[in-house]
């Protein structure tokens, strides 16, 4: 169902609107008086002016429980780059959760100008289309818009103009999980949507329960939008590398051809989600060929992978549910644990457990694992005759001769620059996975 856009004076964003006020005066005045002096307050209006004030007047909590992150302009402008077909007179384009329009600038840089703002304006109406949610992002993508455009042109001062809200009827208050037919029409979608979890919408197959947003607009995009239309998108790591989002990957590479994904690191200083850029067009999705696209072009070159060697699997003990029942075993937890060094089981605390136990040797590794660290996969190898209860924080590396050399051959590669790119390349979340440690590369040296 629709979500119902807040009134204004309910919206968790009005401490914004002083700012937006701000800009539409300025927006006023350089529209009738000329530019005069006034680039100086314009140019960070148009560039991260927004997103600072944002961050000043919206407390965190909010920020993430609506996902209003904004693009910077660097961001903004790589993924525009990104569009196959490019922008021009022709185009249509849609930012399905537009917040303060920085997409749509981008895109405004490569439409051309008219005659006059006025008639300018008129056509980049026509051709620009935006929803969010919140009402003050809208007046400030309105506002920045008439600002880049009244820049562009450097006209003198337009009488009669009136103020920004008149134009782009197009850009307005809407649910983004709710497309309107005439959004629909796109010939471009640009799209950076929230990232915060949310009920998985009715109808959807590949998931239950709650669900990262930016899974679903993506998908929403693709059955709202024509066959044909351009997408390029600003989405969470953990859709690209993340077990959880496997069904997702595989229902867009069917409705999509993935053209190109690529890990691009950190959103910004005050987001520290890693993200990659998607760029697709709707319809004819090749399955085969997009899902090789979604791990990155390195992945295929190795003929095996440690899943040809080894079982993976996740330790079963969770501490906050361990009922202390059952036969006493060795208990081995992430903390403490020697790196890349070698425990034997006789040396290990005991505790009664009932659930899975894993025999020696293996490689326990600590599952927490920061993009750009040098040990990404930290192991440690395990010996000794007791099967082991393992806690939930570690992954259980067992070769499959059951030989200890093995165990240390694997710590060798796990603990490999090779190893550390590869899975920097794989897997951006904070959390390895099982999918991610079986897919390493193994080369058999
Ligand atoms: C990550 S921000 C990106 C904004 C903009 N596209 C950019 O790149 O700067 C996501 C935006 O989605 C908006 N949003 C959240 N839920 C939405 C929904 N259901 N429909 C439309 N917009 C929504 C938020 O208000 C926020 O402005």
């Amino acid at each position: 169902m629709a979500k119902a856009p807040p009134s204004d004076e309910l919206s968790v964003m009005h401490p914004f609107s002083t700012y937006v006020g701000s800009i539409e005066r300025l927006v006023g005045t350089v529209v009738s008086s000329g530019l005069d002096g006034r680039s100086v307050e314009a140019t960070p209006v148009l560039n991260g002016g927004p997103a600072e004030a944002l961050r000043d007047t919206v407390d965190l909590v909010t920020r993430k429980s609506t996902g209003a992150f904004f693009s910077g302009s660097d961001l903004s402008e790589e993924l525009v780059s990104r569009f196959t077909e490019p922008i021009d007179e022709n185009s249509r384009i849609l930012d399905p959760a537009c917040g303060s329009g920085d997409l749509l600038l981008a895109c405004s840089r490569r439409l051309p100008i008219a005659s006059s703002l006025t008639a300018t304006l008129e056509a980049w109406g026509q051709q620009l289309y935006g929803l969010d949610l919140y009402p003050e992002f809208i007046r400030a993508t309105r506002a920045r818009l008439v600002l880049a455009a009244a820049l562009r042109g450097r006209w003198n001062a337009s009488s009669g103009l009136a103020d920004s809200e008149s134009w782009f009827p197009g850009i307005r208050v809407g649910d983004g999980l709710a497309i309107p037919k005439e959004c629909a029409r796109a010939t471009h979608v640009v799209l950076n949507p929230p990232f915060n979890l949310i009920q998985t919408p009715q109808g959807v197959e590949w998931s239950s329960g709650q669900v990262s947003a930016a899974a679903a607009f993506v998908d929403h995009v693709l059955a709202a939008c024509e066959d044909g239309t351009n997408l390029v998108a600003i989405l969470p790591d953990v859709l690209r590398s993340g077990t959880r989002y496997a069904r997702w990957r595989g229902h867009i590479s069917g409705q999509a051809t993935v053209r190109r994904v690529s890990v691009w690191g950190i959103f910004d200083t005050w987001a520290d989600v890693d993200v990659f850029l998607l760029e697709a067009s709707i319809g004819s999705g090749s399955f085969e060929s997009s899902m090789a696209t979604w791990s990155g072009p390195n992945e295929t070159e190795a003929r095996d992978t440690l899943s040809s060697i080894a079982k993976v699997s996740v330790g079963s003990l969770v501490p906050h549910r361990h009922r202390n029942r059952g036969q006493w075993h060795p208990y081995l937890h992430a903390l403490g644990l020697a790196r890349w060094g070698r425990v034997n089981v006789a040396d290990l605390p005991k505790k009664r457990f009932n659930g899975t136990v894993f025999p020696p040797p293996f490689v326990a590794v600590r599952r927490t694992s920061r993009p750009g660290d040098s040990g990404r996969a930290i192991g440690t190898v395990i010996s000794g005759d007791r099967s082991v209860a393992v806690e939930n924080h570690l992954l259980v590396v067992r070769p499959k001769d059951s030989s200890v050399d093995t165990c240390q051959q694997i710590l060798d590669q796990l603990r490999s620059n090779a190893t550390d790119a590869w899975l920097d390349r794989r897997i951006r979340c904070r959390h390895l996975t099982v999918g991610a440690l079986e897919d390493i590369p193994w080369r058999d040296d």
